[in-house]
């Protein structure tokens, strides 16, 4: 499934540039072109939240640990 059409980049793409470490919608813009430049910015929202469920499920996961 797509999160950025403009890029044609996929919700695979983007878990992918989160889960090596990009923390703001700009490294993953960086990572995979999604959201990045003259793009309409529809999938900047999806992508801010696709990184906070990320970091928030590895805090939980930390304090369980
Ligand atoms: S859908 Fe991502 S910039 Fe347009």
């Amino acid at each position: 499934m797509y999160v950025c059409i403009c890029a044609a980049a996929t919700e695979d793409q983007v878990q992918l540039c989160i889960t090596a470490g990009a923390h703001t919608a700009k490294q993953v813009a960086m990572g995979c072109g999604a959201g990045k430049g003259r793009g309409c910015g529809l999938c900047r929202d999806r992508i801010k939240s696709m990184i906070e469920k990320h970091y928030s499920e590895c805090e939980v996961e930390q304090i369980s640990a």
